[in-house]
């Protein structure tokens, strides 16, 4: 069985006062990392503070880097950097990012591995807009976005990854797919990844599910056959919301 993983990503949001304070209200009761992979994805100026004291269970994640060693890219963040902070988990290719700072497969590709050179597991965010769905496209683009994201990458890489499918017309909107919905998309992407990798490799992925993901939602998205977990924007800003989806995600396991 697959561990499952709550990753709170909370974009352009908290000072370092509230990041700390969010920290310590959560750093002693999210479940045990064994059973529960549970992950705050910050700004960046935060996540040496917030490793610092993230405690036994919690793990810290950054929400983008560049997939150059280093060099003249002012204002970007290096997958060294993060590796020397400690940082755990790094989303890539999230949809905001795709949309408003001109990611491409491309660079979501070289991302990727940029991030296995320095042992950061990279969340891989793929997603469809409104009028692909409309059209009946979905898996058609899902499947191109994962081909050209995994390509290169080896199995080992592969079974480390997680990839969060986040249906942009359900990110931050209210609108969640529905758990069949959601689902449908998900086993796609594993079938996916079953004719590209060897027997193993695809039942080993984590892959989540984004988009509105609250208290009010998380177990009947849970209890969906391939949904492993989530990756939460807004519900994740709060304390008490993202303690209690962790726990749902434990609730998972005992079920
Ligand atoms: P919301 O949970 O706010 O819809 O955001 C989802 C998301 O984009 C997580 O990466």
């Amino acid at each position: 069985m697959r561990k499952p993983m709550i990753a709170g990503n909370w974009k352009m949001h908290k000072t370092r006062d509230e990041a700390l304070q969010f920290i310590y209200s959560v750093n002693v009761k999210v479940p045990n990392k064994e059973y529960v992979d549970s992950v705050v994805c910050a700004q960046a100026p935060v996540l040496r503070d917030l490793v610092k004291r993230q405690g036994e269970h919690l793990r810290i994640g950054a929400q983008n880097m560049h997939q150059e060693t280093e060099g003249a890219y002012t204002g970007e963040l290096s997958a060294a950097l993060l590796e020397d902070l400690n940082v755990d988990y790094v989303i890539i290719g999230h949809s905001e990012r795709r949309e408003y700072f001109n990611e491409t497969d491309e660079t979501v590709n070289q991302k990727v591995h940029q991030a296995f050179r320095y042992e950061l597991t990279p969340i891989l965010c793929v997603g469809e807009s409104l009028e692909i769905r409309e059209k009946g496209d979905t898996n058609l683009f899902v499947t191109k976005q994962i081909k050209e994201a995994l390509k290169g990458l080896k199995d080992e890489q592969v079974k480390e990854l997680v990839v969060a499918y986040e249906p942009i017309w359900a990110i931050g909107t209210g609108k969640t797919a529905t758990p069949e919905e959601a689902n449908e998309a998900i086993k796609n992407i594993r079938e996916v990844i079953t004719t590209l990798y060897d027997a193993g490799v695809s039942d080993n992925v984590r892959i989540l599910y984004g988009g509105s993901v609250k208290p009010a939602n998380i177990d009947d998205l849970l209890a969906q056959s391939d949904i492993d977990g989530a990756l939460v924007g807004g519900a994740s800003l709060n304390a008490k919301d993202f303690l209690t989806l962790v726990d749902a995600a434990l609730n998972k396991l005992q079920k």
